[in-house]
This record gives C-alpha cells, sequence and structure tokens, in this order.
C-alpha cells in the first residue's frame, strides 16, 4: 500500500503564522537563519549549555558536515576534532552507515514496537557475540546513561536473586556515566549530585588506579558490582596503571563481585580497540560492558549492554523479573541497524587497525609541541584517537584549556572540547578519516593557539 495524499484541513501557519515547519528548519543557508536558530534555542532550549558552547567558539551550525569536516554558512571548512564529543568517529555522516540507515527507512518496517521481534538489532546482537563470545546477551537503548542504568539494575536485580544481602556499588573518584539520577551517584563527582540532598546510598567510590583501595571495599563482602572506564574520559582522560584492570578482574573474580566496564566513550575502537579493555588482551575481560558514543556514528541515538549469559540470567532470566527493564524503544530496531552498519564498518574498513597505525603521527606532532610550550601543556595522554592535553594555569591560577580551545576554533577552525570533570584537559578526537594533513592542521592550530596564550594570559 502507499500513502494517498493526505486530505489537508487547515494551513498550520494559517492557525500559527510563526510556526516553523521541518521543511524550513531544515533551512539553513544565511547567517540570518543561523542567528535565528540561535535565538531559538537560548530561549527554548538549555541556554547556559548554549552559551557555554558558544563560549569556545562552537554552538554554530554545520549545513555540510562529511568526513573529518564540517561547513558553516560562510562555506568556512572546519577540522571535525571533538566527533560530537565522541559518537562521529567512523566519519561525520559516513556513507556506508548513512546508507543502511536509508535502506532500513525505505524498507517501511515498525520501528519501535516492543512486541514485534527486532530482526536488526537481534543480528547485532548475535554479532557481537561471534566478536566477544564471552558477553553472549545484549540490550540495546538510547544512550549511554540509559546503558549505564540497565547494567546497574541488571547488576542489583542479579544480586538480589542470587547474593542476597549484597548492597554496594564500587566505582571510582572523578568517574563520569551520565547524568541521570544512579548514573550520577555512580560517578565520581560530587557537583553532580550535589542537587539531591544526601547522595543515593549504595555507592561507594575509591581511587581510580588504586587496586588496593578497591579491595579493601571488596573484603567487606557487600559489594555487588565494580564498575569503571577503561580510561576515564570526562575525568581527565586518565589512563590507569598498566597492572590495574587485569588486578580488578582478578580481584572481582576472588571477592565474586561484577567487573563492569563503562565502554561508552573509551569503547567502540575510539583507542584502537573495539573495546578499550582488549588492550589488556584477555586479562581485564569484564563480566559486562556498555556501550553508546560511536556505536551510533553521531546519527542515530545507540546506547547499550553487553553482558556474560550467567549475569544477565540471573537477573531477568525467568518470567516475572523479563519484566522488570523493558521500555517501549528497548532495542529498537533504527538503533539496532544503526549499531549494526556501525559495527560492520569498523570490521570491514579495519577502524582499529587503522587508528593504531596512524596515531603515533599525531602524537608526536603533540609531544613535540609540549615540549615547545611546557608552561602550557604539562602533559599529553589517552590511547589511539582519546587524546587528552593536560594544560597548566597562568599566576593568576586560570588554566589555558578555554582559552587555547576557543583559540584553534576560532582562528584556525579545528574543533575541540574540555573535559567536564577536569578544567585542565582538554580533549582531542580525530575520526577514521583524519588524513596527515588533518593532523599538520590541528597540529599547526595548537601552536598557534599556545604562542597565543603565552602571549596574552603570561606564563
Ligand atoms: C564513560 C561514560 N559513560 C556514560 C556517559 C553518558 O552518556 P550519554 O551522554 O549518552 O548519556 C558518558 C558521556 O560522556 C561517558 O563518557
Amino acid at each position: 500500500m502507499s500513502y494517498p495524499e493526505f486530505e489537508k484541513k487547515v494551513n498550520v501557519t494559517d492557525l500559527y503564522p510563526e510556526f516553523i515547519t521541518a521543511d524550513e528548519s531544515l533551512r539553513v543557508e544565511t547567517v540570518e537563519d543561523v542567528e535565528k536558530a540561535k535565538k531559538l534555542q537560548l530561549a527554548h532550549n538549555n541556554q547556559y549549555r548554549t552559551e557555554a558552547a558558544m563560549a569556545i567558539g562552537a554552538g554554530d551550525v554545520a549545513v555540510k558536515a562529511e568526513g573529518a569536516y564540517w561547513w558553516d554558512v560562510n562555506g568556512v571548512k572546519h577540522l571535525d576534532f571533538i566527533g560530537s564529543v565522541g559518537p562521529a568517529l567512523l566519519g561525520l555522516n559516513n556513507p556506508f552507515v548513512v546508507e543502511k540507515v536509508k535502506k532500513y527507512l525505505d524498507a517501511h518496517l515498525i520501528t519501535m514496537d516492543p512486541l514485534m521481534l527486532h530482526q536488526t538489532t537481534a543480528a547485532f546482537s548475535y554479532n557481537m557475540s561471534l566478536i566477544t563470545p564471552y558477553l553472549p546477551r545484549t540490550v540495546v537503548c538510547c544512550g549511554g546513561a540509559e546503558a549505564v542504568e540497565t547494567l546497574l539494575k541488571m547488576v542489583r536485580l542479579a544480586s538480589y536473586r542470587t547474593k542476597k544481602g549484597r548492597t554496594r556499588m564500587l566505582s571510582t573518584n572523578n568517574a563520569f556515566h551520565g547524568k541521570t539520577q544512579a548514573t550520577v551517584n555512580l560517578g565520581g563527582k560530587a557537583k553532580w549530585r550535589m542537587w539531591q540532598g544526601p547522595d543515593l546510598p549504595g555507592y561507594t567510590h575509591v581511587p581510580f588506579g588504586d587496586w588496593r583501595a578497591a579491595e579493601e571495599e571488596m573484603k567487606k563482602g557487600d559489594v555487588i558490582a565494580f564498575f569503571c572506564e577503561p580510561i576515564q574520559g570526562e575525568g581527565g582522560i586518565n589512563v590507569p596503571p598498566e597492572d590495574y584492570l587485569p588486578k580488578m578482574r582478578e580481584l572481582c573474580t576472588k571477592y565474586d563481585v561484577y567487573f563492569c566496564l563503562d565502554e561508552v566513550q573509551a569503547g567502540s575502537c575510539r583507542t584502537g580497540y573495539l573495546w578499550a579493555y582488549q588492550y589488556y588482551g584477555d586479562k581485564a575481560r569484564p563480566d559486562a560492558l556498555t556501550f553508546a558514543k560511536a556505536m551510533s556514528d553521531s546519527l542515530v541515538p545507540v546506547g547499550g549492554v553487553l553482558a556474560s549469559e550467567d549475569l544477565y540470567m540471573a537477573a531477568y532470566g525467568n518470567d516475572e523479573t523479563a519484566f522488570f527493564h523493558t521500555a517501549t524503544y528497548q532495542d529498537n530496531q533504527i538503533s539496532g541497524i544503526t549499531a549494526l552498519a556501525c559495527l560492520e564498518f569498523m570490521i570491514e574498513a579495519d577502524v582499529p587497525g587503522t587508528i593504531r597505525k596512524n596515531a603515533p603521527y599525531f602524537w608526536d606532532g603533540l609531544r613535540r609541541i609540549q615540549k615547545k610550550y611546557p608552561n602550557i601543556i604539562k602533559d599529553v595522554r589517552g590511547r589511539g584517537y582519546m587524546i587528552g592535553i593536560e594544560y597548566g594555569q597562568n599566576k593568576a591560577g586560570e588554566y589555558y584549556t578555554v582559552e587555547v580551545c576557543k583559540h584553534m576554533s576560532v582562528v584556525s577552525h579545528v574543533s575541540t572540547m574540555f573535559t567536564i570533570n577536569n578544567d585542565a584537559v582538554c580533549r582531542i578526537y580525530p575520526n577514521y578519516w583524519a588524513t596527515k594533513e588533518d593532523f599538520d592542521w590541528a597540529l599547526k592550530a595548537l601552536d598557534d593557539a599556545c604562542a597565543y596564550v603565552t602571549e596574552t594570559m603570561g606564563k
């Protein structure tokens, strides 16, 4: 069946003369159009967040975005070295992924119906079980915080059914796991939960990288799960000591605690491994992991959990608890086809291998600039295309972070962004399509910005 032309009962603009139609919203061709979009967003969405983006030279409209570039309304080409703060690792509007999503939409299936089978999501989940056979159960949802919530609930429910008496989640100082109520309590920054009065019970934080502190907590016998990021993202691109994650795996096994890795930011190839823990071979294999960001390629919201059979079945392996965590959009087909297309591209284009091969050139350049401006750049750290630059402070105690970031964006048209739990650190997130010329472009932008802040902010 094809739809007949619908009978228009009224012109929407006769009823609401100011109404902006869908077609109009897509038409951003002039500076005035951009200003209008800005005004609307400031008035009707998150005003102060928008203003904060504008303060670092972001908060613009991309009239076109492809590969590692986006173009503004004046035709200026920008280098996207932040990737929508993580998701656009496979390139902006990656044609392989876009084509599968379009094909899906053209097939006129049912996307969100929780009662129907979800063949695209089931295929993605099956494929993941081929790649990580010890994590054969998948839940697909619509974002990182939702993924972490899903896993928090899974381990708590599993524990309620199988390890009665355990009450606590263990996580790390400075961690970021999202901004829903449970995830800010799991997260390691008090600021994100100060509004709620007392912290929710059942969350304990230990220093990231300190397995001894974690073991002291586990010895008490009431820990359900240990959560951490393989590399802390918002905490400032913190790479743990080499033995930390393997040791945490060992301890979790010893104390019968679920080992849960939040791979929302570090996962999906960003560090040069499909999952960041794979850097350690098999030594840091989790009982479950969360993913989001780059498994969406910044096209359609995607998040999810991969879990072991034991964990999943302990939580949801019966008729009753199977309904304890359902949602209308859970396992929906458009997130499923998007994740599936991303995964297929990651494998066929060898995204992890490409990142491991190309990253050293850029890292060498960053370290050269660090040597040139030792007072401005204190550290360059991360792995693969998950790169953090830690800046120093001037005599007045101001970090150079925001000014460098702004200069790179406004003067050199290179987009980067600071981390939200660490004022000293700015991240640079190249994407798969970045060329040697793009790396040179970003390096020159950083060099120029460091020279600028040396002049204007003092040493
Ligand atoms: C490690 C980690 N977990 C969870 C989240 C939350 O993801 P979202 O912003 O999609 O809710 C983020 C977001 O930056 C993250 O970095």
